[in-house]
């Protein structure tokens, strides 16, 4: 199992560290997990997205490496009298290549809509950052046979304006909220099933053509033991892993295991 790398899509891994590791963390993370980078699959994306103060010293660090860095949130407003945002053009100067909008944690902790995350995504694409589009039900919502509605509703109100060509370079993730940071992991078939309606989404969206390129990735408890057996499956084209990334040594085994080359 894991994933073997197709012409149509190449499978891209993500480390969304949350609220943790400062500058000096980020700089011992990525001196370690540059060592490893040797023995690692290449036919796969390597993403690590660092709070806003470590941004400057990964893109930094990883200059001249084939890890790519990722913000995890942006302001839709480009300057003016907003309090603690930072900008897209912010993150552009400072060379960070994608940017997390949507991750459930803001949307329930911080209240973003469908309507503000699709205003995030259409700035992320005006600066040509690559946004990391995340989705995903709640426990009551799947409980509630709501599983569909929830991410259809997600999908074409984040996507709103979206061209076809932006569409391809964004990458959307399949995140249940229920198997986020709680060590419960959908299974295989239930993550399955879901990306395969996330492109049927798409297809509606953008033809079959342009689904077919677009990579979703699986994220909730990813870890090195699971990632061979959820990267394995049809649609699920990488993950966005939390936890199991904070060490360069899990997150590499991580890798290893979930792409076969
Ligand atoms: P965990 O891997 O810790 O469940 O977090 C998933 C996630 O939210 C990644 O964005």
């Amino acid at each position: 199992m894991g994933y073997a790398a197709t012409d149509m899509r190449k499978p891209i891994i993500a480390a969304n560290w949350k609220l943790n590791k400062g500058p000096s963390d980020t700089e011992d993370f990525i001196k370690s997990f540059e060592n490893k980078l040797a023995d690692l699959p290449k036919g796969v994306d390597i993403v690590l997205a660092p709070p806003f103060v470590s941004l400057p010293k990964a893109t930094e660090l990883l200059a001249h490496s084939k890890v790519r860095v990722s913000a995890q949130n942006m302001s839709e407003k480009d300057n003016g009298a907003y309090t603690g945002e930072v900008s897209a053009f912010m993150l552009k100067e400072i060379f960070v290549n994608y940017v997390i909008l949507g991750h459930s944690e803001r949307r329930a902790i911080y209240g973003e809509s469908d309507e503000m995350i699709n205003a995030k995504i259409l700035k992320a694409h005006e600066v040509e950052l690559k946004p990391i589009f995340c989705i995903g039900e709640t426990l009551q919502e799947r409980e509630d046979g709501k599983l569909e509605d929830v991410l259809r509703t997600q999908i074409t109100g984040g996507l709103k304006n979206v061209t076809e060509k932006q569409a391809l370079d964004t990458v959307v993730a399949y995140e249940p909220v229920w198997a986020i940071g709680t060590g419960v992991t959908a299974s295989p078939k239930q993550a399955q099933d879901a990306h395969e309606f996330v492109r049927s989404v798409l297809t509606d969206l953008y033809g079959v053509s342009v689904s077919e390129k677009i990579r979703i990735q699986y994220g909730g408890s990813v870890k090195a033991d699971n990632a061979a057996e959820l990267l394995g499956q049809k649609d699920i084209d990488g993950a966005l892993v939390g936890g199991a990334s904070l060490e360069a040594s899990s997150f590499a085994e991580l890798i290893k295991n979930g792409v076969v080359e």
